[in-house]
């Protein structure tokens, strides 16, 4: 552990050092109506994030070298001067593998190869259907573990993920919990880390939503303590749950879905215990539009600009949920004297994504933040290009500092 001061303060600023989302859609190339490159890094610009990990399930996918070499130099032309932008490669077959084998290796890709933080797998189909079969999934973890590159798993496991959609046919947004459940999650985050093991693979579960899942993390630390094993909760699982379906129905559709509060107090204990490394917003726009369809509507939601003010609300004392009661977690923890402290959020989002991406970013303070700026979330006043938040009309305390 680094003793070194990890932000400043004075008065009601603080200075912290570049906060970075380690889980982005920006939509760019092919979904550009929903958001892009110079929108949503102009979001997390005034969200208060300085860099940001960004998914391969574009159009097309980011899957080749050409493709990744095709975001990079979007990004060089079109991203906010102050949010660097890292892509993760995708795969849904073995010649994606190659292509990333190839970038790793081959000196001739060293420049582009530095904007390339990781694998992303998805072990069951979420927006852009790029599910990953078993067999390219074992490839995947064992180049991955050879050449030590960090793969990001999204945990689902789609059999029983389609035994509940049979059980549960499609009847609303809030059926959409049923039909992917939380032991989904757990049987896939428990095959991922059997897969990382055997392999020695740097595995990053992304966007963990169940008390299994930690539970299992927990487990594997004290069973194999020299695996990279890390993983990141999303402030929706953080702030909201299947409660949340009777206000904002489609707009907190979202894979995994939103949980049981059984699930909500596990992954508060987890961030205030450090089993969670890193918060990523899984930032994921999509048109109201397409989320007020009459049919079934996409899943994900935008949260890129409202993610470190709602955690500096906890810091400051307040629950922001307008409705819902303060998590046990957080009460419990709060009479141990233990309450989400400023170094909280320097741990999950610069410290720990800063190390487990390899993204070389300065420890220095850099990015100021008014502690008593008080506002309330209006979606049409935020950046992201869909221009509504499932946080609508929430009171926060504290903003980043723009000019
Ligand atoms: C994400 C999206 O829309 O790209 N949707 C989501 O529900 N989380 C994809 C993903 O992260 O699985
Ligand atoms: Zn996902
Ligand atoms: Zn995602």
């Amino acid at each position: 552990m680094s003793a070194a001061p990890s932000y400043a303060q004075d008065g009601t600023m603080a200075h912290l050092p570049p906060l970075i989302d380690c889980h982005v859609h920006f939509r760019e190339p092919g979904l550009e109506h929903k958001g892009d490159i110079a929108s949503e890094s102009t979001a997390a610009y005034y969200g208060g994030i300085s860099a940001a990990c960004d998914m391969p399930n574009t159009a097309p996918p980011t899957q080749s070298i050409a493709a990744l070499a095709d975001k990079v130099a979007r990004a060089t032309a079109t991203a906010h001067a102050d949010c660097r932008l890292f892509f993760f490669f995708g795969a849904t077959a073995e010649e994606h593998l190659k292509e990333l084998e190839e970038l790793w290796t081959n000196p001739t890709h060293a420049d582009l190869k530095q904007h390339c933080c990781g694998l992303k797998l998805y072990l069951d189909n979420s927006t852009g259907n790029m599910k990953s079969s078993v067999a390219v999934t074992e490839k995947a973890f064992e180049l991955c573990g050879r050449l030590q590159i960090v793969l990001v798993a999204h945990c689902e496991q789609s059999q029983i993920n389609d035994a509940a959609a049979a059980q549960h046919p499609y009847d609303g947004p809030a059926s959409h919990s049923l039909r992917r459940p939380a032991e989904s999650e757990a049987a896939s985050v428990q095959e991922a880390i059997a897969f990382a093991r055997q392999h020695r693979t740097p595995l990053h579960l992304a966007h963990v939503s169940t008390a299994q899942s930690l539970d299992a993390v927990r487990e594997t630390r004290l069973a194999d303590p020299t695996l990279p094993l890390t993983c990141e909760v999303t402030p929706h699982h953080l702030f909201l749950t299947t409660e949340d379906y009777s206000c904002c129905g489609a707009r907190v559709k979202v894979n995994p879905p939103v949980r049981l509060p059984q699930h909500h107090e596990a992954l508060w204990a987890g961030l205030l215990d450090g089993t969670v490394d890193c918060v990523g917003t899984d930032h994921a726009p999509h048109t109201l539009d397409e989320k007020n369809t009459a049919g079934q509507p996409p899943s994900g939601m935008p949260a890129i600009e409202v993610v470190v003010p709602l955690l500096l609300t906890v810091v400051a004392g307040r629950w922001p949920h307008p409705t819902a009661p303060r998590p046990t977690a957080l009460v419990e923890a709060a009479q141990r004297g233990r309450t989400l402290r400023m170094e909280d959020i320097v741990r999950v989002l610069h410290t720990n994504p800063n190390r487990i991406f390899h993204l070389g970013e300065p420890s220095a303070p850099h990015r100021s933040f008014d502690l008593s700026c008080a506002w309330t979330v209006v979606g049409t006043e935020l950046h992201s290009k869909c221009r509504w938040t499932p946080y609508e009309g929430w009171q926060l305390l504290g903003r980043a500092v723009s000019h």
